[in-house]
């Protein structure tokens, strides 16, 4: 489209009507860094922590190939992208961040990223990262009918998903070349589009189940929370539960 073709970051775009996941098929070796993958509907989708991502047709589903980074910077590219798409996402719906990447309205969740990564040392060498995206769907399975939602059912009108997948690249790019030059500034404004500070929330750390008071975030992107003895934790990376 002429968007992409006008964008410096973007130059290989490849759609497909189906894929197993697309973060999968990013993580082969032919496709050159900033690639889009994208697929219309998948059929082993991937979500956090080895759940599934159930990628009926009528939302977004793509992956992004990045050029190696610092491990350091994991995080900040997690917090990064959660903002370019709530920013996005924020034009049609009044959406919120839970960290670390979560997109949710209402508690129920409408889109989520999943980066995976290739390592060796301190750098990681490949870099797929995903985005799912609900954004035509109007019915939910049984088993996630309480936890997901998409834009349609709370806007009740059907998208063009180019057109979403144009704002958030927009608003990615934007945020991802400030994030290779600097420490994330985003911080103040992803904290802005948060639902969770203040509330308890309960988190899988190292196997254990914890409940904690969210805090706020510290300026590398990690999660800044109270346990029962008033102690502040920070922490990393994990999968917080509402
Ligand atoms: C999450 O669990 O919150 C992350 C969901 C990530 C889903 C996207 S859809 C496109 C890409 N390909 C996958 O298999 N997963 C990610």
């Amino acid at each position: 489209s002429d968007y992409l073709a006008s964008k410096t970051l973007f130059k290989h775009c490849f759609i497909f009507n189906e894929l197993d996941s697309t973060n999968n098929e990013a993580m082969k070796s032919t496709y050159p860094h900033y690639s889009l993958i994208i697929a219309e509907k998948q059929y082993a989708g991937k979500g956090r922590s080895g759940r599934k991502w159930v990628s009926d047709e009528g939302n977004l589903y793509f992956s992004i190939v990045l050029p190696p980074m610092p491990v350091e910077q994991l995080l900040p590219l997690n917090i990064s992208t959660g903002y370019a798409i709530c920013d996005a996402l924020r034009n049609y719906a009044d959406v919120s961040l839970k960290w670390p990447n979560d997109i949710v309205f209402n508690n129920k969740k409408l889109g989520g990223i999943l980066i995976e990564t290739k390592f060796s040392g301190n750098i990681l060498e490949k870099i797929v990262l995903g985005i799912g995206i609900n954004v035509n769907q109007l019915d939910f399975s049984h088993d996630i009918k309480e936890i997901a939602t998409s834009l349609a059912i709370i806007t009740e009108r059907q998208y063009r998903t180019e057109e979403i997948l144009w704002q958030i690249l927009n608003n990615f790019e934007k945020n991802y070349t400030d994030l290779l030059k600097k420490r994330i500034d985003i911080i103040e404004k992803w904290c802005k589009y948060s639902m969770n500070f203040g509330k308890m929330i309960k988190i899988h750390l190292d196997g254990e189940k914890m409940e904690l008071i969210e805090k706020g975030i510290t300026d590398k992107g990690e999660l800044i929370a109270v346990d029962h003895f008033g102690n502040e934790r920070k922490i990393v990376l994990g999968d917080i539960y509402l």
